[in-house]
């Protein structure tokens, strides 16, 4: 079903995101931010809530434009959303007017019209299969609940195999069962394709199991802090072989103390 195609290679570099000016006083959501992707590398990022991790995927993805520095994928600065994009939001984000088939099929953009309707709608039906969403398929998304309009979210952005998959937080919404079914549905189709993936988690368990490399970003001027390159061959058996797995448990616990390092740097609020 996956056309191999090489997946996008993306590069941050030296990137700042402003927002709104009020009373002259900016609010810097992300300074000095480096990050360069592979050509079908798995990226995680993970830090701290509020230290950026939305506001750059978003601009990775021609969502939304940064104030200084650059970014590039394939080598061409990024203006507007570029082609063969999967993006999976925080809040799933479906069109409420379109049933979950619908919603799922509007991710085949202009891959549609290279396909036979009867191909298009045997991708749907595909997609839908894999994120466990058949019976609902002709579901509206106010008939859902939040883990299944995650899931319709996710089919919606597989369903074109893309070069480049951003995904924030996609299985935040989803009961432990299918969070972790989902994400070994996801290492399989990312180790089975050239898609290069940028995976925004507060699961660092979920990070390491999933990617080539963890981004910690740290807050109050959102950066990239460290990059941890997670050294687990692969493929990686289930969840499961990771529980007992030493090398996943260190490099587990030094995300953790990047990320924790941080919290613990704020100010404390008064009581
Ligand atoms: N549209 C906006 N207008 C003004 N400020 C914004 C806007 N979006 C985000 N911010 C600010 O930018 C900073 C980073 O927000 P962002 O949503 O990127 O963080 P995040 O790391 O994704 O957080 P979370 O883990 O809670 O999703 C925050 O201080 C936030 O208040
Ligand atoms: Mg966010």
């Amino acid at each position: 079903m996956t056309t191999m195609q090489a997946g996008a290679a993306i590069d941050v570099v030296a990137v700042e995101k402003r927002y709104g000016q009020r009373r002259g006083t900016a609010n810097v959501a992300l300074r000095d931010v480096n990050l360069n992707v592979q050509s079908g590398e798995f990226v995680s990022l993970v830090g701290a809530s509020g230290c950026g991790k939305t506001s750059l995927i978003r601009m990775i993805g021609g969502l939304a434009p940064y104030t200084a520095g650059s970014i590039t994928i394939d080598g061409s600065p990024v203006r507007g959303v570029p082609q063969r994009l999967g993006f999976v939001f925080q809040d799933a984000a479906l069109m409420p007017w379109r049933s979950v088939r619908q919603n799922v099929a509007m991710g085949l953009n202009e891959i549609a019209k290279t396909l036979s309707k009867q191909e298009a709608r045997g991708r749907v039906d595909a997609q839908l299969e894999l994120v466990g969403l058949s019976q609902f398929a002709d579901y509206y998304p106010r008939q859902l609940s939040g883990g299944m309009k995650q899931r319709a979210g996710l089919a919606r952005a597989l369903v074109s195999a893309p070069g480049l998959l951003l995904m924030d937080e996609p299985f935040g919404a989803l009961d432990a069962f299918t969070r972790l079914r989902l994400q070994e549905e996801l290492a399989l189709i990312v180790s089975e394709s050239s898609t290069t993936t940028v995976f925004v988690t507060h699961d660092v368990d979920e990070a390491v199991f999933l990617s080539d490399r963890v981004a910690v970003m740290s807050a109050s001027p959102g950066t990239v802090k460290e990059i941890v390159t997670v050294d687990l061959p692969r493929p990686r058996l289930g969840r499961q072989g990771l529980l007992d797995n030493r090398r996943a448990a260190e490099l587990r616990d030094h995300v953790l103390r990047l990320v924790m390092e941080d919290q613990e740097a704020r100010p404390s609020r008064p009581a």
